[in-house]
């Protein structure tokens, strides 16, 4: 094997001090989708320059599409030099390179598997990869079905096995359910791993760090002293290519079933007794189970029509390719949320999220109460501001916290000013992509960024419940243009409770 020699990065000491993963072969089910090239293999790229891999391992790409080991190299060195993060390394490459081959497979087909397995029963003699066996299924829902079940029948008797799966896990929950009853019928839940690649960013993992790390948080991170929370995941892009996907999905199932359940968790969870996966996870499921169904006059849908993002004209959602010109799938959801517990009770979550807003952003704000008595007159002009500790999850990754100051000068003129915490300025390098966090976690075992069964299953609890007024009406789509902030009824959700979404 080419030895690779990486120049030391004192600043990757956190990464460091995990051990290597055991050896290991990686089969990865829609190698000749995008999602393979464009965050895969430059993950696995990344990680092989930070020697972040063991020495013995294997990577499969499997897909029905026939090619040689030899052209899935090829493709894969292209998407490694278009989306890779860091410098090309041709020793580095090629190293990797020798990790890789490829087997054209329908698993839809009578004994498909068996050039897989021939392949990776012979990865254990040639790459030492001891039985180990990592499946990544990068492929769409429909195609989950027959290839669990041809791995689960057909599972090594060495070493151990872990299942990667793709969302969206089901579309509802009982389809959900159907999932996570056929992957248990072969896996144990330990060894199955369902990425919600929002868990791998490094801010959302730094919440649990500026919570539970910190003395100061934790005492007023309650209904006594926060006043609500609204959490934010805009897009700035249409829906590209995938009408067909979302056509079905909508915002709803898209963004707010995962992500924006997964952030109003962490957000909300109790201190776990430990960084262990089921720890993490039966707090997360706790507060799950605790929100509180948002009726029809809580939840906002909107649809984005013609409009200008940057400057530039861009089409409504019905004039998208590939989308009915009577669409009424929602582009845009807003919702207030409870949590209902001893430490949310009467604390409104807002959460939204859409497509063609007027910037891509994710933000966590916890607003605190006002300063019951503020001992000196203030200007009308805004008066004195509540501190807001702002969460920074995309683009700009860092932390902000919003308080009053003095304007210098006579009298007392007081403006909210920002204390900020910057990722880039703090630690000067680039932040691993999601992907490598999970890919590498999952190689090591463990799924504390992963989602649980039943984490999956209240989620979509919640979801059903929230659309099933939406089969009865048919809303005025599109009730709000491209680069603006969602519908009317959005900013009317939170006027009615005093309050206003934060200014962007
Ligand atoms: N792209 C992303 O950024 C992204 C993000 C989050 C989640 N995902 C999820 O990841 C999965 C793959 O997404 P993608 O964007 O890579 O899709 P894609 O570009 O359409 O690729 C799909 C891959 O699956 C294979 N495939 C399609 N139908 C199949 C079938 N019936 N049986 C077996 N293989 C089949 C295709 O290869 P062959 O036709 O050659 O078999 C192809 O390699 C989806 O579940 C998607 O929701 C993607």
């Amino acid at each position: 094997m080419t030895e690779v020699v990486t120049a030391e990065n004192p600043l990757l000491e956190g990464l460091r001090m995990r051990k290597p993963p055991e050896p290991f072969a990686l089969s990865i089910f829609g190698a000749s989708g995008d999602l393979t090239q464009r965050k895969l293999l430059p993950a696995l790229y990344a990680l092989a320059l930070r020697r972040l891999l063991p020495e013995r391992f294997g990577i499969v790409g499997v897909s029905r599409t026939e090619m040689s080991t030899e052209e899935f190299r090829e493709r894969m060195r292209q998407a490694v030099v278009e989306h890779g993060r860091d410098e090309f390394r041709t020793d580095v490459w090629e190293a990797l390179a020798e990790s890789l081959s490829y087997v054209a497979a329908d698993f839809g087909m009578e004994g498909g598997e068996e050039p897989l397995i021939a392949c990776l029963d012979e990865l254990d003699e040639t790459r030492g990869t001891a039985g180990n066996r990592v499946y990544y299924l990068a492929v769409p829902p429909k195609a989950f079905a027959p290839i669990v079940t041809a791995l689960g029948r057909r599972r090594s008797a060495k070493g151990w096995t872990r299942l990667i799966v793709e969302k969206p896990f089901g579309h509802d929950l009982t389809s959900a359910r159907e999932l996570n009853d056929l992957v248990h019928a072969y896996f144990q839940e330990d060894e199955i791993f369902r990425i919600d690649h929002y868990l791998g960013k490094e801010t959302v993992q730094n919440m649990l760090v500026l919570r539970f790390a910190n003395g100061i948080f934790e005492p007023i991170w309650n209904r006594q002293f926060v006043d609500h929370v609204q959490i934010t995941v805009a897009e700035s892009l249409g829906i590209e290519s995938r009408a067909g996907f979302y056509e079905e999905a909508g915002a709803i199932r898209d963004v707010v079933q995962n992500h924006l359940l997964q952030l109003v968790a962490l957000t909300a969870m109790e201190p776990p007794i430990d960084f262990e996966a089921e720890a993490v996870r039966n707090e997360k499921v706790k507060v799950l189970r605790a929100l509180h169904t948002p009726g029809a006059k809580h939840v906002v849908r909107g649809q984005y029509g013609p409009g200008f993002i940057e400057g530039e004209e861009v089409v409504g959602y019905r004039e998208e390719a590939g989308v009915t010109a009577d669409s009424q799938t929602e582009t845009y959801v807003a919702a207030k949320i409870w949590v209902d517990n001893w430490r949310w009770a009467d604390t409104p979550f807002y959460i939204r999220t859409g497509k063609r807003l007027p910037r891509r952003e994710t933000t966590i704000a916890i607003q605190f109460k006002r300063a019951p008595h503020p001992p000196f007159a203030v200007d009308s002009e805004g008066g004195l501001r509540p501190n807001v500790l702002l969460i920074h999850i995309q683009p700009d990754e860092g932390v902000s916290l919003a308080v009053g100051a003095k304007v210098p000068g006579q009298g007392l003129s007081i403006r909210t000013v920002h204390m900020d915490f910057l990722y880039g300025g703090a630690f000067r390098l680039g932040l691993p992509e999601a992907y490598e966090r999970l890919i590498l976690d999952c190689l090591n075992g463990d799924a504390t960024l992963f989602t649980r069964a039943d984490e999956v299953e209240e989620q979509w609890a919640l979801v059903d419940a929230m659309v099933a007024p939406w089969r009865r009406d048919r809303p005025h789509f599109p009730n709000h243009a491209a680069g603006t902030w969602g519908p009317h009824a959005a900013d009317e959700l939170l006027h009615r409770d005093g309050r206003s979404w934060r200014r962007h």
